[in-house]
């Protein structure tokens, strides 16, 4: 549904009408796409690909999830799905993480990886560094990663010509959908969590970002055993923040405070190499490419800041 510009010109029953619409679903004026098309088929057919193929182990009805999931949408209009209207579907999805399979000793590869406005260099990161775990790699996170929906006012199924934008309400279904899965997921986290953030922006460490205002209170410092935070710039800047600078000593601070053991580092030699491999022409990576073929080189260009320990 959109609001045509002229609406305020119309007459008065028409305008209340209208406010009334735009107060329970203002995001819908800045429509955007709506529902992913063939949604059913998308996320069924991942389910089975996932645990057929990716996580045999695992044992779920996926028709099920499904079921939950569509309810969870319908039941409210389209603004308003909170976190709690996907309990059941979450309940519906089993559990399946690295610490809860093997002891502690044999996960030490497996690492938890959180990001923050760095989405694009953590695939990078996640496809070449083992055996790390994403929110996309879980079963929710695989089924419903890159898709947008949300219902219809008069509830008769998915709305598929427009959605409201994702950042317009606290309960858009497709926001509630992954706060609820990014509290789930960092609730499980255990070991060692490695976290990316982007020091080419201000507040690389916001308390309004997903992991800031959700999955750092989720995290838990009996099952973590160190968070290493890796500060990434732009190879062409600006350098904003890192470890020493901006936000990210307010997040250090937090991490010190709660109890957990954590490391810092601004100039972490894989992403910048990964960086590099992107745009080699960058200056930084001339740099770079002469530190690989000297050892001595490319660990100077490992610098890491800090570290805390609490004991
Ligand atoms: C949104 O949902 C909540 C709980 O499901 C309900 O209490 C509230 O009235 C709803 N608000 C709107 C605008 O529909
Ligand atoms: C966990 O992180 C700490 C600090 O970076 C490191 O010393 C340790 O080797 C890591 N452990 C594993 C199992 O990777
Ligand atoms: C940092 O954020 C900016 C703005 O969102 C983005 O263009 C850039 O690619 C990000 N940098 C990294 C290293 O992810």
């Amino acid at each position: 549904m959109t609001v045509p510009k002229s609406s305020l010109a119309l007459p008065v029953p028409t305008v209340t009408i209208c406010l009334v619409l735009l107060h329970s679903c203002s995001a819908q004026l800045r429509a955007q796409l709506g529902t992913t098309p063939n949604i059913k088929q998308i996320v069924v057919g991942r389910c089975y690909n996932y645990i057929t193929l990716i996580n045999p182990r695992l044992r779920c009805d996926c028709e099920a999830i499904w079921r939950q999931f569509e309810e969870a949408v319908m039941r409210q209009s389209s603004c308003n799905v909170t976190m709690e209207d996907y309990h059941d579907m979450f309940n519906a999805v089993p559990q399946s993480w690295p610490c809860d399979r093997v002891s502690r000793n044999e996960t030490s590869n497996s690492q938890f990886l959180f990001w923050s406005k760095t989405r694009t260099l953590m695939h990078s990161y996640a496809a070449v560094v083992r055996d790390v775990w994403t929110l996309e790699d879980t079963l929710v996170g695989y089924m419903f990663n890159d898709l947008i929906w949300c219902g219809q006012e008069d509830d008769s199924g998915f709305d598929f010509s427009s959605c409201p934008e994702w950042s317009a309400s606290r309960h858009h279904p497709v926001y509630s959908l992954w706060r609820q899965a990014s509290q789930n997921f960092a609730e499980m986290a255990c070991g060692n969590i490695t976290v990316l953030l982007n020091g080419s922006i201000v507040n690389a460490f916001s308390r309004k970002s997903m992991f800031g205002s959700v999955e750092l209170d989720g995290l838990n410092p009996q099952r973590v055993d160190y968070v290493n935070i890796k500060v990434v710039t732009n190879l062409e800047g600006p350098h904003l923040e890192s470890c020493s600078q901006g936000s990210i000593v307010d997040l250090l601070q937090l991490l010190q405070s709660r109890g957990f053991r954590w490391t810092c580092s601004d100039n972490d030699q894989t992403l910048m190499i990964l960086q590099c491999i992107q745009d080699p022409q960058q200056s930084s990576c001339q740099t770079c490419g002469n530190s690989l073929l000297d050892r001595k080189g490319l660990l100077s260009v490992e610098d890491s800041v800090g570290s805390g320990e609490v004991q």
